[in-house]
């Protein structure tokens, strides 16, 4: 890639940087909401004895190909590049395919239980609800085909989900049974969809010669009476897979988390086997309304060189997430940064250490700067939000006192010594 000379503007002001097509800046009070979102998933993920792992960003891009080479992920949306010694990297698309890369390399122990966050980048075309960088929290289950693994990892996406305040989810699941079973599924898909192929759009008949299930993901208008009509994957589960299916809804069933059989949910991704399943928000707009997914992967871990090792997992989308929180109003942004403000117009030395005090004892507190009046400090302090103002003038200064004034409520104003400050803040705080 070659890259042009700069290019020079007579001032400053003529050009505004944006951030790139498909990428946001997310600015306070949304980066506070959205480090709580992933602060309330590490609890409950921890909670259930998952640890956290942090993959690198970028990978070797065999490593992504693993998704399968007929996926949009791998085939249309993926970020590779050359690096200086001629290796072929990619960024991440995904999490699963670098935490198993991960396990493949390190070994560690079985079960290995791993969560993450953090983002993904797909060359996508943007949207609400769809960008190119995005970000996910999500879990990998590696070493147990019990079944009960995966109602555990569906049942803790519910758990965070209600946590949020989210109502209005959807749980959607379904079987792509063993490999097997899928290869057989896909030739019947093929056979069944080429034998009417002049019916179906150009798009679902481009996408019938590199991926016969996806045709079932169509929603274009002339696929639908076909897709109605195709042969369906429960017809196609070996007595082994119906039965670990079985098994996963009857521990759904057991811990009261409800769903619904999806038999046409195939995912965008290549390597699940057995249980997949997806979450729809329905406060959202069905082409963003997946907020999360995730199934089985079992033979993902000896494709990456590990010997054969099963595992199950899912990501939801932070970003979708928090669009269906807004949805349902819920989960909302914290109302200030800051519990105190420092007002100080005695023009020493006052707020340097008034702040730094507060702060030693954990409290959030901010100032005013540049020696302004008292009134236009009393304005930056409503601005700021904060609770509580803590005050000093010349008079409180040679006194030896502050004053704690009630931003907020009508919990007027009381006039204290040093010594008192803390102890006043934090009742008032309470
Ligand atoms: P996925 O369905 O591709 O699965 O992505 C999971 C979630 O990430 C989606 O449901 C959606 O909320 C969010 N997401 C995906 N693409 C975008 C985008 N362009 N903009 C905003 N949000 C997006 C996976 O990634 C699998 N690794 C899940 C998994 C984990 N399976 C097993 N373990």
């Amino acid at each position: 890639m070659r890259v042009s000379a700069p290019v020079a503007f007579t001032t400053v002001s003529d050009h505004v940087f944006r951030a790139p097509k498909g990428t946001r800046d997310i600015l306070w009070p949304d980066s506070a909401r959205w480090r709580a979102l992933v602060e309330s998933f590490s609890e409950v993920v921890g909670s259930a004895g998952y640890l956290e792992v942090i993959p690198p960003m970028f990978e070797h891009i065999e490593v992504f190909q693993r998704l399968g080479e007929a996926t949009d992920v791998v085939r249309k949306e993926m970020y590779a590049f050359e690096d200086k010694a001629g290796r072929v990297i990619a960024l991440r698309p995904e999490q699963t395919a670098s935490v198993v890369r991960g396990f493949a390399q390190h070994r560690p122990g079985l079960p290995y239980k791993a969560w993450y966050a953090g983002p993904n980048f797909r060359y996508e075309r943007s949207q609400k609800g769809r960008f190119r960088q995005f970000d996910q929290v999500g879990v990998e289950a590696l070493g147990p085909t019990d079944p009960h693994l995966d109602a555990e990892v569906i049942t803790l996406a519910w758990r965070f989900y209600e946590r949020l305040g989210l109502r209005r989810v959807r749980l959607l699941v379904n079987s792509l049974g063993s490999a097997e079973d899928r290869v057989r599924y896909i030739d019947a898909l093929q056979a069944y969809f080429s034998a009417d192929r002049d019916a179906l759009s150009e798009e679902s008949r481009a996408t019938l010669e590199v991926n016969p299930l996806r045709v079932l993901d169509s929603r274009r208008e002339p696929d639908a009476a076909l897709i109605d009509a195709a042969p369906q994957m429960p017809d196609f589960l070996s007595d082994d897979a119906a039965a670990h299916f079985a098994s996963v809804t009857g521990a759904l069933d057991a811990v009261g988390v409800p769903y619904s059989v999806s038999p046409r949910l195939v995912r965008g991704l290549d390597y699940y086997v057995r249980t997949t399943f997806e979450f729809a928000a329905e406060a959202l707009d069905a082409a963003q309304n997946a907020i999360g997914g995730g199934g089985r992967y079992d033979g993902l871990a000896a494709e990456l060189g590990a010997p054969e090792t099963p595992g199950v997992g899912f990501a939801l989308g932070v970003d979708r997430t928090l669009l269906a929180c807004d949805s349902e109003g819920v989960f909302g942004p914290p109302a200030a940064a800051v519990d105190v403000f420092v007002v100080d117009a005695s023009g020493g030395t006052e707020a340097v250490v008034l702040t730094d005090q507060i702060r030693l004892v954990g409290l959030r507190v901010d100032r005013a700067w540049d020696s302004r009046s008292m009134k236009a400090q009393m304005k930056a302090a409503d601005r700021s939000a904060a609770a509580l103002a803590v005050i000093v003038g010349d008079d409180e200064k040679a006194a030896g006192t502050v004053i704690v004034r009630d931003l907020r409520g009508d919990g007027g104003q009381e006039t204290v010594t040093r010594d008192q400050i803390i102890e006043t803040l934090r009742a008032r705080l309470r």
